[in-house]
């Protein structure tokens, strides 16, 4: 019988570069999506998945997060000092599960900071989310790859087709539908002649625990950081499961500009109650049609 997978690890020490100025005023993580912070999406996405412990990777200046997500910043605070009943929207974030927090003192990658979670972790199949892909699915992402990881056994690894001139800003993973969707070989980053299909990788994983003695083997790989995805691949060479999933759903780079533009559109054609303003949005759209 598998293990189940209880435990999420949710990466939020990145820089955020690609969202400057932004980014260098308030952590990225943290940017709303409408009226919620886009970590707070990864984490109600765990939870529908089942996931009990939430362990945050956090960096240096990010301490705005742990504060939000142990229901102590300074206005939910405030707000129950002073008896009022919005506390319990303020706190809601630190009521949604039991978070654990981790930190990368140095940028020095992905591994390097899933690494920092392996006393937390011990020795289970756990879940790995970058918040900034942002996906809306249902059942969500991380419950289809753990439907999935329950019958494959190894790790299972979220895919999805990309044009041949975008797979170099990715993982791509050498599978096929044909091939049960095994994962035979998985290189970060590559050149279109290199790639060895067009299925990228994005932010959601579930990762048996050798994952944690593979990094510890790492040498730096792509842009001289330790890289999530040369771990996988040496689980793939040791001979372990490793699986893709094309799932299903709709996924956002809220990392750009333009990603986070077209979550918050998508967000809103979800919110009953902002029919007004998305009508508001269509008009807006076709009258700028009309002047082109
Ligand atoms: C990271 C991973 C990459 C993956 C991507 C998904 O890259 O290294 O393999 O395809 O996330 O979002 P990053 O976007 O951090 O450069």
């Amino acid at each position: 019988m598998t293990t189940p997978v209880r435990k999420a690890v949710i990466l939020a020490g990145g820089l955020g570069t690609r969202m400057l100025p932004a980014s260098a005023a308030a952590p990225k993580e943290m940017l709303p999506v409408l009226d919620k912070p886009l970590l707070e999406y990864a984490v109600e996405e765990a939870i529908e998945a089942g996931i009990e412990q939430i362990i945050l990777v956090l960096s240096p200046g990010k301490e705005s997060i742990r504060e939000y997500f142990e229901g102590n910043s300074r206005v939910a605070r405030t707000l129950v000092e002073r008896g009022d009943d919005r506390a319990a929207i303020a706190l809601r974030g630190s009521h949604l599960a039991s978070f654990s927090f981790t930190e990368q003192r140095e940028p020095r990658g992905i591994a390097d900071a899933v690494a920092t979670t392996r006393a937390i972790v011990g020795d289970e199949p756990f879940a790995l989310m970058f918040p900034d892909d942002l996906i809306f699915a249902s059942p969500s992402a991380t419950a289809q790859l753990a439907t999935r990881q329950a019958e494959t056994g190894g790790s299972v690894v979220a895919v999805q087709p990309v044009a041949p001139e975008l797979v170099e800003n990715y993982g791509i993973a050498d599978t096929a539908p044909g091939r049960d969707w095994r994962i035979s070989g998985i290189i970060e980053k590559p050149s279109a002649s290199e790639a060895p299909s067009n299925y990228a990788v994005v932010g959601r994983y579930i990762l048996a625990p050798s994952i944690f003695e593979h990094i510890e083997r790492l040498t730096p790989g792509r842009g001289g950081e330790y890289q999530i995805t040369d771990a996988i691949a040496a689980q793939i060479s040791a001979g372990e499961p490793v699986h893709a999933l094309p799932f299903e759903g709709d996924r956002f780079d809220t990392g750009r500009p333009g990603g986070y533009l077209e979550a918050f559109v998508a967000a809103a054609l979800r919110r009953p109650e902002l029919e007004s303003s998305v009508a508001a949005i269509r008009t807006m759209l076709r009258m700028s049609d009309h002047a082109s």
